[in-house]
């Protein structure tokens, strides 16, 4: 008798205590058939010239390919104001696919930052901003930054605690290991002179988790960029080591060749969104790219802006091409987190969407190296560069940078 009357009554106090304390702290978008064949030429030289600042590009065409391509690459973290984050982890796997736990590896923790206690903790983290010296076709180079994210440093600054309330301040985490010297066949490609240039966090299978609140921007600036528009987001860590902004100089920024972006959390003033930039499934047929490339973008759903409290999430890339964006409170930064206990985290989170099958790519990388690297017809790439920057001019007014 008693339970039968209590039933409801606990449920309708336990939606109601939900509806309270999970606001926007419960939740998951999800993308699948990630990774895909593309060729790039890299950069081989850059004329940083005040009259005449451009990049040229190597004739050796370079392939990448796999699962997850291109976000199996070095990926630099970029967190835009107003943003506290508080904690931030890389993980690396060496086998997880989501929903299948019958692999016993663990995530690894490879990097951490933690802002919580009086004195930050940093293992394997680098913070950068685009705070140095000005250029024509590149915009600001790299610097290590202060506590506001914003004044140059000579070494590396945590972020204080309470710095990003501000629009349109943007850090960019870097792992501790630095380049070697910028060279088109070196380990970080080429690169901007007089730069810290460090590796961003990698691997096909990579976990990034973040602890952190987006409050309102309280001042009336709403003139300036992305006002009240914070997002945090994962980018190929070469593109900061060269420019700042995409500007028109398009053989400086490796976006127009596929590098490709994943905005973990991209903000309105109440929501935030995932989504994905990539050329995959685009095919050379510019308007049918063109929206391609926009369908690829958005995950289905939204979280809700986390303004006045503080939450955690983040971003899976398993081992299969599917990639999870999260936000939960069951999740903790641990040295070492258990496949079985990634698995039923994300298991009971709520899909804010149907899951995103993305477009199956359309080349096919060689499969002997370098030598037949050239296999690309002509026409293909002539259409590649069309298409590129049609998408270019379109790009500049929709891309969070
Ligand atoms: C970009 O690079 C291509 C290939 O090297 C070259 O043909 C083109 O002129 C370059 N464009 C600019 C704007 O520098
Ligand atoms: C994670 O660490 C364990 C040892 O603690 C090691 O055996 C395993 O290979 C590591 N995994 C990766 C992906 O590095
Ligand atoms: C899990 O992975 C194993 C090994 O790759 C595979 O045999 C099995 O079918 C998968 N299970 C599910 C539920 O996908
Ligand atoms: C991942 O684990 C599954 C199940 O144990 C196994 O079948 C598969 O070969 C593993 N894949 C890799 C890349 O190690
Ligand atoms: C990088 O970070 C790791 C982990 O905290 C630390 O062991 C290592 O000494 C650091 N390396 C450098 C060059 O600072
Ligand atoms: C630091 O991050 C880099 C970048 O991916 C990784 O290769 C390296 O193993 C990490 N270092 C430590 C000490 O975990
Ligand atoms: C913004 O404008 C409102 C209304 O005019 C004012 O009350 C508030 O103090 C202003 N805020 C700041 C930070 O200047
Ligand atoms: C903010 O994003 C949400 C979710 O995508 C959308 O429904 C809403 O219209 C957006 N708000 C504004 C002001 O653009
Ligand atoms: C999310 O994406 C939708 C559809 O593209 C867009 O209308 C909305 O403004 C976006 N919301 C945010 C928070 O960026
Ligand atoms: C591109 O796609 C459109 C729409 O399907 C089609 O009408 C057009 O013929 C295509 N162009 C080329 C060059 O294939
Ligand atoms: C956040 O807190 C402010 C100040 O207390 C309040 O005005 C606002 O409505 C709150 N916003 C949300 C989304 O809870």
């Amino acid at each position: 008798m008693k339970s039968s009357i209590l039933f409801p009554l606990i449920s309708i106090l336990s939606t109601i205590v939900n509806a309270d304390t999970t606001l926007g702290s419960s939740g998951k978008i999800q993308f699948s058939g990630v990774g895909y064949d593309f060729s790039y030429q890299p950069i081989s030289k850059i004329n940083n010239g005040n009259k005449n600042c451009y990049c040229e590009l190597s004739d050796n065409e370079e392939w990448v390919s796999g699962t997850n391509t291109p976000f199996n690459e070095y990926l630099a973290v970029h967190v835009r104001g107003p943003t506290k984050l508080s904690k931030f982890a890389y993980y690396i796997s060496s086998n997880f696919t989501i929903g299948n736990s019958s692999t016993s590896t663990s995530w690894n923790r490879s990097a951490f930052f933690d802002n919580t206690e009086d004195f930050p903790t940093m293992e394997n983290i680098t913070f950068l901003g685009h705070q140095g010296d000005d250029s024509s076709c590149l915009g600001k180079a790299l610097t290590y930054i202060g506590q506001d994210g914003r004044t140059p440093q000579k070494t590396n600054t945590a972020p204080g605690k309470y710095m990003q309330d501000v629009s349109n301040v943007e850090y960019i985490i870097y792992s501790n290991v630095s380049c070697p010297k910028s060279s088109v066949n070196g380990g970080c490609g080429v690169y901007r002179s007089g730069i810290p240039a460090f590796y961003g966090f990698g691997g096909v299978t990579k976990m990034f988790l973040f602890e952190f609140s987006m409050p309102t921007d309280s001042s009336n600036d709403t003139g300036i960029s992305y006002f009240n528009a914070p997002n945090i987001w994962l980018g190929s860590d070469s593109q900061p080591r060269v420019l700042s902004q995409p500007g028109f100089q398009s053989n400086c920024s490796c976006i127009f060749q596929g590098c490709g972006e994943f905005q973990v959390f991209s903000a309105n003033a109440t929501k935030m969104n995932s989504s994905m930039l990539t050329l995959q499934g685009l095919n050379g047929n510019t308007s049918l790219d063109i929206q391609s490339m926009y369908t690829n973008m958005d995950g289905y759903g939204s979280f809700d802006r986390p303004i006045n409290t503080t939450v955690t999430g983040g971003v899976v890339f398993d081992s299969s091409g599917n990639v999870v964006s999260f936000l939960s409170s069951d999740i903790a930064f641990d040295e070492q987190l258990t496949s079985s206990s990634v698995n039923a985290i994300l298991a009971d989170i709520p899909e804010l969407g149907t899951t995103k099958q993305l477009k199956a790519g359309i080349q096919t990388a060689p499969t002997t190296t370098s030598s037949s690297n050239s296999a690309l017809p002509l026409s293909s790439k002539v259409n590649n560069w069309m298409y590129i920057f049609t998408i270019a001019t379109t790009l500049l007014h929709n891309i969070m940078w």
